[in-house]
């Protein structure tokens, strides 16, 4: 297969490479079409990434009916999974329907680490006295952050224990924003006076994703008979809802995906509003494995005919800076959620990620989840065996009647429907 040398595709602007990319790999039109056609965003993207050829494009949905602290809120989500968005909203209006959830956000504070080699013995406590200097440097490059209400709240000293290396901490409160390129720059800014002070030198200078300063919480407390569907009972499912949540609390291997679910909502919520996904994940993640067991980041309680649901992680997302306010579709969702400070959109995501995994574990007890996925992946095959508008559906009812997902068959019924 042609191929194009990574040094061409360096060179000139996204058109060049799309060009270059379209000889090199034989794409047709609607080929290069599947990266992107907006011109707007197409600039966007070469000021975003290097070497940009386009944008990707996921699909977008929304989430209505969440009753946050007592806020109406309908919640964009971004996501290629199917079911995702239809169990939030699943999740919100069982919520909804018994109060909504109650939510906190602690203050954003964010930690940056400036790892030193060959600081000698006993000068730790030398960086303590340059506090004043420390600050100095740092309100430099914190200027518009400070403004706001934040910037540096404390400076800590650690000699980490196997390898001698000292690590100095920067505690900042980034407000509004993630935080990252503040925070890396502080680091930066405090270099000098790190290594003058202490005799060592430098290995590295960058924030901590752990986030663990940055939780927030969600609750609810629902009558069980709301979670009656079908054929089952609302307190059997409750009762299995905890029965669920103790499975995850001591099966680490379950409560991966219990909280993989929690982060369907969590991320399509990230991805919507252009926060890092990963930056979060890795946050959670950790914070899972604080007890030094993976543990599940929701607990469910029953007494008195009420299932109670509590959700705790750190939240590290931003509604300014990074890429939020310039991608302009996280703009529009921002906007769609009432353009929120960022510990608001932290309590957001906490009740998203709350409900999010009170749906799947109440499908998950009850009748499963394969049903929701089937209809979405029914529609999917019909799509892709030619149905448009409203033969989609009917092609896919069809379909699950039948249990039978091929292409083949999809196209028969297709045809059937045409034929009338
Ligand atoms: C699927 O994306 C998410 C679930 O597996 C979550 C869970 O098992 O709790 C349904």
């Amino acid at each position: 297969m042609p191929r194009t040398s990574g040094s061409e595709l360096r060179k000139g602007d996204l058109r060049d490479r799309r060009l270059l990319l379209e000889k090199a790999y034989a794409l047709s039109p609607s080929e290069l079409d599947g990266l992107g056609t907006d011109a707007e965003m197409l600039e966007r993207s070469e000021v975003m990434v290097e070497y940009a050829v386009g944008y990707f494009a996921v699909p977008l949905g929304i989430a209505p009916g969440f009753l946050i602290d007592s806020v109406e809120r309908t919640i964009p989500m971004a996501t290629e999974e199917p079911s995702v968005i239809a169990a939030a909203t699943f999740g919100a209006s069982l919520v909804a329907r018994a109060g909504g959830f109650s939510t906190a956000a602690a203050d954003p504070l964010m930690a940056a680490h400036i790892y030193l080699r060959n600081v000698p013995e006993g000068n730790e406590a030398r960086i303590l006295t340059e506090k004043a200097a420390i600050r100095a440097a740092t309100d430099r490059v914190l200027g518009r952050m400070k403004r706001r209400g934040g910037g540096l709240r404390k400076v800590g000293v650690l000699r980490l224990a196997e390898g001698g290396f000292v690590r100095v901490e920067l505690e900042i409160d980034v407000r509004d924003a993630m935080g990252a390129n503040i925070l890396n720059s502080a680091a930066e800014s405090a270099r000098p006076i790190l290594e003058r002070a202490s005799g060592g030198t430098t290995v590295m200078a960058i924030l901590s994703n752990s986030a663990d300063r940055r939780i927030a919480r969600a609750r609810f407390a629902m009558p069980t008979r709301l979670l009656a569907r079908g054929r089952f009972d609302g307190e059997d499912v409750a009762r299995a809802i905890v029965e669920a949540y103790l499975i995850a609390a001591e099966d680490q291997e379950r409560a991966v995906t219990h909280n993989k679910g929690i982060m369907n909502g969590v991320s399509a919520l990230a991805l919507a509003t252009a926060n890092d996904t990963r930056g979060i994940e890795a946050a959670v993640h950790r914070y899972a494995t604080q007890s030094g067991h993976y543990s599940p980041l929701s607990r469910y309680e029953l007494s008195d005919g009420q299932l109670a649901g509590t959700i705790e992680l750190p939240m590290p997302f931003g509604t300014v800076g990074g890429a939020t306010l310039f991608h302009p579709g996280a703009r529009t969702v921002l906007k769609i959620l009432g353009n929120p400070d960022g510990p608001t959109l932290c309590r957001i995501a906490a009740a998203l990620g709350l409900a999010q995994n009170l749906a799947a574990l109440a499908a998950l007890v009850s009748e499963g989840i394969q049903q929701g996925h089937m209809r979405l992946h029914a529609r999917r095959v019909a799509f892709e065996a030619g149905a448009r508008g409203s033969d989609i559906a009917k092609v896919a009812q069809k379909l699950q009647e039948q249990g039978d997902y091929r292409e083949t068959y999809a196209r028969a019924v297709l045809e059937g429907i045409r034929n009338g």
